[in-house]
């Protein structure tokens, strides 16, 4: 099972020159310490070449001034709902309409819990409601605000509205404390809006996705398992599902959200998955193997809770393979497009394109495991290795790096369409 928060920093692709071109960003920002925030966001965005009008919360104006939005954004700031002078210039639902995006950074604990129930009780929740263009909010709060059952709730619920969140990211905070809550960076968050509304690489296709760690049970009590935290698969899953792909994805035993619009099913052990992926397998366009299946598992699993015979006495478990998952799709006739992980302590490239060759994979994503790197930790680096290439991805967070996967998936599907 993981050991840390499900959480973690998301991030993107990099900021791309003119990425926002002419979009319409309302920036919409609530009373916190991270409020000053938004100032170099507005910037960031007009960088990125979007138009930028500013809302504040009347708790926000609190701790920056209506001022330095202004100057930022180039258009006066709004902050009431019952400015009479600013209704004549541009109304609320006019405002509502001009926005092609609606991002809330940062978005307080009290702000997530008004727009989950759907108040309209002060400009920003108004336009909220009154907008028909996609909202997007970046949380900040203290960490056990964000932790608390209240706030994880109204997230999930914004989430399955569609609401995309981003972050927040994990870290030092402004009262002293660590954990997630803090707000994403800047351009954290412009990436993130700009691979939102990037080319939809894998429109229409079905990918299957395989992801966590596989649990083979020895008693009702006990189990063989391993470090993988799942986080990689279900980013791999978040990175199909915004390129446009139809994806499922079979998770071993984690505590992960699910991605938005993702279909999931949960398994617990290599046999468990190997029957949800082989079920599904043919019918898929890509099968991407992230999950760290367990090798082996218990000849037999016994009814009742293992017994210490005596004080020094040992036990001896016998063990058998399990099947190779994602061997089994690759043998397929006909076979989606496989995909599989290799996870090594040394000699990367070599064992994995000799795996790459010894499994008949299209593409392998090889890391190295160890050193703060891998299977627990957030970030992660990348070799994607196919018959007649390779691309090294660099260290970055598992989003970012399950973009960059997608992307080269996408491209060598197309390069074997055009063939
Ligand atoms: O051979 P190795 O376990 O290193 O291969 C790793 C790759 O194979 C990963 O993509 C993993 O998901 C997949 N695999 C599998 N079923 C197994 C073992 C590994 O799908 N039983």
């Amino acid at each position: 099972m993981t050991r840390r928060e499900a959480h973690a920093p998301e991030r993107f692709v990099p900021v791309r020159e003119g990425g926002l071109a002419g979009v319409r960003v309302l920036l919409g920002v609530s009373g916190g310490i991270a409020a000053y925030k938004g100032a170099e966001l507005v910037r960031r965005l007009r960088d990125a070449g979007a138009e930028v009008r500013v809302v504040l919360t009347e708790n926000a104006a609190r701790f920056v001034t209506a001022l330095t939005f202004q100057a930022l954004s180039g258009h006066p700031v709004r902050t009431s709902l019952w400015d009479e002078s600013a209704e004549a210039a541009m109304g609320h639902i006019e405002l509502a309409r001009w926005a092609d995006e609606v991002v809330i950074a940062p978005a307080s604990a009290d702000l997530l819990a008004r727009l989950a129930q759907g108040q309209a009780d002060d400009l920003l929740t108004t336009l909220c409601l009154a907008t028909a263009a996609p909202v997007s909010v970046a949380p900040a709060m203290n960490q056990q605000m964000w932790a608390h059952a209240a706030t994880q709730a109204n997230a999930t619920l914004l989430r399955s509205r569609g609401v995309n969140v981003f972050g927040p990211a994990s870290g030092g905070q402004a009262c002293g404390e660590f954990g997630a809550g803090r707000l994403l960076e800047a351009d954290e968050i412009v990436s993130l809006l700009q691979a939102r509304r990037g080319p939809r690489e894998l429109a229409g296709a079905r990918v299957l996705v395989s992801a966590g760690p596989t649990y083979e049970d020895i008693d009702p009590v006990r189990f063989i398992g391993n470090r993988s935290s799942g986080r990689m698969g279900f980013a791999v899953a978040e990175a199909a599902a915004r390129a446009g792909a139809e994806v499922v994805l079979v998770a071993g035993p984690v505590a992960l959200a699910t991605p938005v619009g993702v279909e999931r099913i949960d398994v617990r052990s290599a046999r468990e998955m190997h029957e949800a992926v082989l079920a599904r397998a043919k019918s898929a366009d890509v099968f991407i193997a992230a999950a760290a299946v367990g090798d082996f598992r218990p000849r037999d699993i016994a009814v009742h809770k293992l017994k210490k015979a005596s004080r020094d006495s040992g036990l001896e478990l016998s063990l058998v393979q399990n099947p190779d998952i994602l061997a089994d799709v690759a043998a397929l006739e006909p076979r989606p497009f496989v995909v599989g992980f290799a996870a090594e302590t040394e000699q990367v490239e070599a064992h994995a394109r000799a795996k790459l060759e010894r499994k008949r994979l299209d593409l392998i994503a090889a890391n190295e495991v160890g050193a703060g790197l891998g299977f627990e930790s957030a970030d992660n680096a990348l070799l994607l290795l196919w018959p007649d290439g390779r691309e090294a991805l660099e260290r970055a967070g598992k989003v970012e790096l399950a973009c960059a996967l997608v992307s080269r998936i996408a491209a060598l599907r197309a390069a074997r369409a055009s063939a």
